[in-house]
């Protein structure tokens, strides 16, 4: 029988060796294959990032070149995953409508069967420039405006928003979100790449544990915070609040601060320092200080009053909101980042597999209990 009993929400238990991400949570590190975040978020870009985490090492420049080459070569949707996009109601929540259009494209890919390390990379590929390519396509659509053809002389983050505005980003924007995608590339045994993992363990394909992870990233303790970020503040600004205030009534009614706590950080998230920055900047470049402003003071006084932190998901908030990006796409563009992470945990899964499959403590009727019959109860 099992003696070990793992605290709740599995604190602090390790689950896997990995040697794609590392955390430490009280001095505030984060680093993808060893290197600093911090030294990614100024000097990469995403398509470096994801070599990192897929290849292990930084490219040179031919495997770059080769490498932007493929990604932007996958572009492309099935015609069926269009016509999904068409068929759902306009007011499906994006994040809906794009776990279940990841799920339909390995109907569609080529390698569905074949979970081998190299067909692994090559739906690596194609689910990264996909989610994007998705997440852009439905805005599209649910808004009555034609869908905009991929690219392929864009980078990742150029070609997202060009898909999704249909407009030339600004070499400011541009930056904003490639910076963005970086710094929400990866992070280590989160729920939704836990989940990844754990489906991926049953040998079940990429496709699979990727849909299993949009569905974990969605909830509002994981990646749907940076909406729920935003609502707040939307709602702060509707009712005239005083931000201070508004969180605090908040507090005296036990209620959480989404965009503050995190169960590994006990200082300063390393991201939140970055998305904070962009934030105060594109808020002086568009002349509109109004959500910075706000969200620097709720932070200050959450700080104060208890302690927490800010995360990733605060300062994306503002940051998306300045670009111009709705408040639903919000969860969704953390997928189209976060890809690159999951797909380097599931070919390191895959890789070297064992079916996870822990036990629970049971807390139910003692054993044996008797089965009473129907006409006795
Ligand atoms: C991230 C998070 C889920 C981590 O959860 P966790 O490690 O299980 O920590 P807990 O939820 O048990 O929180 C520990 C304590 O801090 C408090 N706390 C944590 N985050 C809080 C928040 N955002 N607002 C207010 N209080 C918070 C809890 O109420 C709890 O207090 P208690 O011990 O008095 O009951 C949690 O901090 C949270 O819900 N944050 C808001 C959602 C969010 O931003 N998620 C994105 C994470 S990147």
């Amino acid at each position: 029988m099992p003696t070990v009993v793992a605290p709740k929400g599995l604190e602090g238990i390790v689950a896997t060796g990995s040697s794609i991400c590392w955390i430490d949570g009280d001095a505030g590190v984060l680093s993808y294959r060893g290197i600093d975040i911090h030294e990614l978020a100024e000097r990469s870009t995403f398509e470096e990032t994801t070599y990192l985490l897929w290849f292990g090492k930084l490219p040179n420049a031919t495997e770059l070149a080769e490498f932007k080459k493929h990604l932007s070569a996958a572009r492309k949707l099935n015609p069926k995953v269009v016509e999904l996009l068409r068929s759902v109601p306009t007011d499906a929540k994006p994040m809906e409508v794009l776990r279940t259009a990841v799920s339909l494209l390995s109907i569609y890919d080529a390698d569905e069967a074949d979970s081998s390390h190299d067909a692994n990379v090559r739906k690596a590929f194609r689910l990264t420039s996909q989610i994007a390519m998705i997440v852009a396509t439905f805005d599209r659509i649910r808004k009555g405006k034609a869908i905009v053809e991929a690219d392929s002389s864009l980078s990742h983050a150029a070609n997202f928003l060009w898909m999704l505005n249909g407009e030339r980003p600004s070499e400011t924007a541009v930056h904003t979100f490639d910076v963005a995608l970086i710094l929400h590339a990866d992070h280590e045994l989160n729920a939704s790449t836990f989940a990844a993992r754990v489906i991926a363990a049953t040998l079940a394909d990429i496709h699979s544990a990727i849909t299993g992870a949009i569905g974990a990233l969605k909830g509002p303790l994981h990646g749907g915070a940076n909406e729920a970020t935003m609502r707040l503040l939307y709602a702060i600004d509707k009712a005239g609040a005083d931000p201070v205030e508004y969180v605090r009534q908040m507090f005296a009614e036990k209620k959480k601060i989404s965009g503050f706590g995190h169960r590994v950080y006990h200082t300063e998230d390393p991201r939140a320092t970055h998305l904070r920055r962009m934030s105060e900047e594109l808020s002086k470049t568009a002349g509109n200080r109004k959500w910075f402003d706000m969200s620097r003071k709720i932070e200050l006084f959450v700080k104060q009053e208890k302690k927490l932190n800010a995360n990733v998901d605060f300062y994306s908030a503002s940051t998306y909101t300045l670009l111009g990006i709705d408040i639903d796409l919000f969860t969704p563009i953390f997928a189209v980042s976060r890809i690159s992470g999951w797909a380097a945990h599931v070919i390191e899964q895959h890789d070297d597999n064992r079916l996870i499959r822990p036990r629970a403590d049971y807390v139910g009727p003692e054993y044996p209990t008797r089965y009473v019959p129907l006409a006795e109860r």
